[in-house]
């Protein structure tokens, strides 16, 4: 009876001290008279995240405070509160000149469960600055031009492709064609592969690039508790990404390593490179190679074949820039004798497509942050305290018409140079900014010009009676993709 007496006054206190604490927690944005959404007990305001984009979700948020003056707002994020900053200056100080304050994304990643985690994108302050350091020279412009053989070799690929499957007309699924195209364009630049996507729909990398993108091995939900759990998530010895997957990736890397090294293979690609690294005395490990060339395919693969399929889409509904694009692709192959790499980088037209592509469909509607050390916000009495997640809505931002008057509406040319310098830095942001701007930027759009310059070369496309309109956004992945399938109508030029 005593014992049992104690066990209920012990639940009951620890009921009353949790009680009060989700009380205090929830009155954190109150106390620093700092706007927030009201939360709910368990999920604080990210209750509905499974069932909706994260683009939806933060517009929605950044909507309610648009225009009232307020630079950031709170949310909470289960009982933890986050910080969501939407004043162009305040981005740009935060993204660059204050980076020493904000050096990491506080994403989940376990080197010693799940090795393939700990990339470039993950790793936090201290190890990061080396490994960017000693990967930068992989992405220089002289490489992204040695690259261009392997590039373009798959582009030639895309174009037969369609050929052959178009005929004399055809409804095309577009998001699965441009991501086989960019699963063989990285597959044979990161891993120095031939995947054969575009051959054979079924391949290996195709099945595992599905398993990444389209089944993660965690919810958008759980993900985000991995992000403010880290610690406890690494003791629990949990991963992020799916055994299977893992294993498959290491052991390409693994495999392709040793069977260069054996047999004295050069290639012009990323593991090529990252190789010259290993053995130029930069110390980078067989896991850290793997993890690389592992996030060279994630977060080249979905981005860059998004952003083809979302310009094709918004081409098709606008057939006067498709014209203009068409025609400017013509121009430069003409004048460059073909699809060299000087003819695409002169498609200046394609150029403002595919960045008013990136406006209106950033592949992440939110970039993330987390503050390093203590940081007081510029002309406020608001500090941000170590640990902190904070969050920038790109995608609300970008459609936000202070900054682009009708901001749903396609037009390339908001992205004409005289237009362009006009434009705050903190208002277009699909690459993220300051130093931890991502380091494929060119290779991305490299790659999205030749996809999209061998189709326009080659096809007139337009709806089809199965095309959506107005496009729905997946709510499985933190990356923004069309929902379901996505048709296109193919007329050979
Ligand atoms: C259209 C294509 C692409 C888009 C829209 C895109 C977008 C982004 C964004 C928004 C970030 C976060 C930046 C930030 O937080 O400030 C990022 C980071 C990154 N991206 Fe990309 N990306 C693309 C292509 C690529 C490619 C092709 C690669 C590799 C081959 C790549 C590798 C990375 C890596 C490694 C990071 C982390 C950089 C760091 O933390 O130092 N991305 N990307």
């Amino acid at each position: 009876m005593a014992i049992a007496l104690v066990i209920i006054s012990l639940l009951v206190t620890f009921l009353l001290v949790g009680v009060v604490y989700v009380k205090h927690q929830y009155t954190y944005w109150k106390r620093k008279r700092v706007p927030f959404s009201e939360p709910e007990f368990p999920y604080g305001n990210f209750k509905h995240i499974n069932r909706q984009s994260l683009a939806s979700f933060s517009t929605k948020h950044y909507r309610r405070w648009m225009g009232t003056g307020s630079r950031f707002f709170g949310l909470f994020l289960f009982v933890e509160p986050q910080l969501f900053i939407t004043d162009p200056d305040l981005i740009k100080t935060v993204l660059i000149k204050d980076f020493n304050y904000f050096p990491e994304r506080g994403i989940f990643h376990n080197v010693r469960d799940d090795p393939l985690s700990a990339h470039l994108f993950s790793i936090d302050a201290n190890e990061w600055r080396s490994l960017r350091a000693r990967l930068t020279p992989t992405f220089t412009s002289g490489k992204m031009k040695q690259m261009f053989s392997t590039l373009g070799a798959v582009g030639e690929k895309l174009s037969q492709f369609l050929t052959k499957e178009v005929g004399s007309g055809k409804d095309v699924q577009i998001k699965d064609t441009m991501a086989r195209f960019t699963i063989d364009v990285i597959g044979s630049c990161a891993f120095g592969i031939e995947c054969n996507s575009l051959k054979e729909p079924d391949s290996e990398f195709r099945k595992f690039g599905k398993l990444v993108f389209e089944k993660p091995r965690h919810s958008v939900l759980i993900i985000f508790f991995l992000k403010l759990y880290p610690e406890a998530a690494k003791t629990l010895r949990l991963k992020l990404l799916r055994s299977e997957c893992s294993e498959f990736f290491y052991k390409i890397v693994k495999n392709t390593v040793e069977y260069r090294e054996k047999n004295s293979v050069e290639r012009n690609d990323f593991l090529n490179l990252l190789i010259q690294l290993k053995n130029d005395g930069k110390q980078l490990s067989m896991n850290e190679i793997a993890a690389q060339s592992f996030i060279f395919f994630g977060a080249g693969f979905e981005t860059s074949s998004s952003n083809q399929t979302f310009c094709l889409y918004e081409l098709a509904l606008n057939q006067d820039c498709q014209e203009k694009a068409r025609n400017c692709v013509l121009e430069a192959m003409k004048k460059h004798g073909g699809m060299t790499y000087e003819a695409v980088c002169e498609m200046s037209y394609l150029d403002h497509c595919i960045n008013e592509t990136l406006r209106l469909y950033p592949s992440l509607a939110i970039l993330e942050r987390r503050a390093f050390k203590d940081y007081q916000i510029p002309d406020s009495d608001v500090v941000v305290p170590k640990g902190m997640k904070i969050y920038i809505p790109a995608f609300a931002i970008h459609r936000d018409e202070r900054y682009y008057p009708n901001p749903d509406v396609f037009d390339p040319d908001r992205f004409r140079p005289e237009e362009s310098a006009k434009r705050h830095i903190g208002t277009f942001l699909p690459f993220g900014e300051g130093p931890r701007i991502c380091i494929g930027l060119r290779f991305g759009m490299l790659q999205s010009r030749v996809g999209l310059a061998t189709i326009l070369s080659q096809f007139k496309v337009g709806p089809s009676a199965r095309t959506p309109v107005p496009i729905e956004f997946s709510g499985d992945t933190t990356v923004l993709r069309p929902k379901g399938d996505l048709w296109l109508k193919f007329e050979p030029l």
